[in-house]
């Protein structure tokens, strides 16, 4: 008899494989706890992770300090100790801005790091929580499965709808040297806990609203469409897409208009879900080079490239693609792929309503620049194998192309 009880056993190798390939087995690994809604934020001083420490190190993007400050006073006014980094680099933080970061944290070495802004802060907080008396050094640690442990409690506040690096196991780090993006995954980035508060993201500007949402529709289309998607994950996924295609635009213009605010909040969220399971394939491989060479934003190098990449990818999964389009509105057309059209129409008429150029060129990126580009995109293999349709580098320049 067998451990499942039965007399007859099935061998390992049939036992693995499922007849449905989408129900094949998939890891979900979430933080500790999500505290998610409007005035999320003010559970925060009676979090057990902040009242177990003694010494608590704040990272905070510096536009939110000010929110930040009155919660800070309180946690000192009941005998924490507290040290406050702001966070003031453009975009990720390259190796060297790390190491500064890393220094002042070692030299604190607090018990519990709490980050609190958007993707790049999360990620360093991440990273800080992980590495501050960590005997493996963090040029160690890149790449998959590397990072063995993290050393510190760690909370993620964010502060915008976008990256969901709250809720995901990956911190990216900037290479100077090679200007290339370096992916940190593990499961011990995952935070203890992460706080989602819409309203810490209505003072965001509308651009900035536009860039970081975008990328959350990526996480979700890109995990929906992936050589990966698996039904675990699409729910959220789909459940992304259509709370960020009717709610973008109403907080695009209307920063203030806290439901849409708590819509995008809650579909970030679900995108970054998707990220730990599933991730993202295509779109996000050939926006390395555009962040990492050209310092474009995370946000909106992903939202130039998605109708562009989805029209690539469409062939391989018509049926996927068109239910993409199904979840932001679009009414079933003759065929898949009609509808699967109409969908990537739809993206770029919400990009174009808030502002998002449609070509590399409007971002000073021309012909010449291409085959750097897809130098770059190959090498994001982690990325590249979800792709849910062969990518080569001359597909890659093929797509960079259609949107020069
Ligand atoms: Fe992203």
């Amino acid at each position: 008899m067998d451990i499942l009880g039965r007399t007859t056993p099935i061998a390992i190798g049939e036992r693995t494989k499922s007849k449905d390939k989408k129900m094949n087995s998939i890891i979900l690994q979430q933080p500790g706890k999500i505290v998610f809604g409007i005035n999320a934020l003010e559970k925060l001083p009676e979090d057990e992770l902040i009242l177990s420490s003694e010494k608590i190190l704040f990272l905070i993007a510096e536009p939110v300090l000010n929110l930040l400050q009155p919660i800070i006073n309180q946690l000192i006014s009941i005998g924490k100790i507290v040290e406050v980094i702001t966070y003031n680099f453009p975009g990720e933080p390259t190796f060297k801005q790390f190491d500064t970061l890393l220094a002042q944290s070692v030299e604190f070495n607090p018990d519990c790091v709490i980050g609190v802004g958007g993707g790049s802060v999360l990620d360093s907080a991440k990273l800080l929580a992980a590495m501050t008396g960590n005997e493996q050094q963090y040029a160690d640690v890149v790449g998959v499965g590397l990072l063995k442990k993290r050393m510190k409690k760690l909370i993620c506040i964010s502060t915008t709808s976008g990256t969901g690096s709250e809720v995901s196991p990956i911190a990216i780090l900037l290479n100077e040297k090679t200007e290339a993006k370096s992916g940190i995954v593990s499961p011990a980035l995952l935070a203890d806990a992460a706080y989602i508060d819409p309203i810490l993201t209505v003072g965001l500007p509308p651009k900035i609203t536009a860039e970081t949402t975008m990328d959350a529709l990526c996480h979700c289309i890109e995990a929906y469409t992936n050589k990966f998607a698996h039904p675990a994950v699409d729910t959220y996924a789909l459940k992304g897409i259509e709370l960020i295609s009717k709610n973008l635009l109403n907080a695009f213009n209307d920063g203030n208009d806290l439901e849409a605010r708590a819509a995008l909040a809650l579909g970030s969220m679900y995108g970054g879900l998707c990220l730990g399971p599933v991730n993202t394939h295509g779109v996000h491989c050939l926006s390395y080079g555009l962040g990492g060479k050209f310092h474009i934003s995370h946000g909106l190098a992903n939202a130039i490239l998605l109708p562009a990449v989805l029209r690539f990818n469409l062939e391989a999964s018509p049926e996927r693609h068109a239910e993409v389009a199904v979840a932001m509105g679009i009414a079933n057309e003759k065929d898949n792929k009609a509808t699967a059209l109409k969908g990537i129409e739809k993206i770029e008429e919400l990009s174009f309503a808030c502002g998002i150029p449609s070509s590399l060129t409007a971002l000073g990126i021309g012909e010449n620049d291409l085959p750097a580009l897809a130098d770059i995109a190959m090498n994001v293999t982690r990325l590249l194998k979800n792709n849910p349709r062969e990518l080569t580098r001359e597909d890659a320049i093929g797509i960079y192309k259609t949107i020069v």
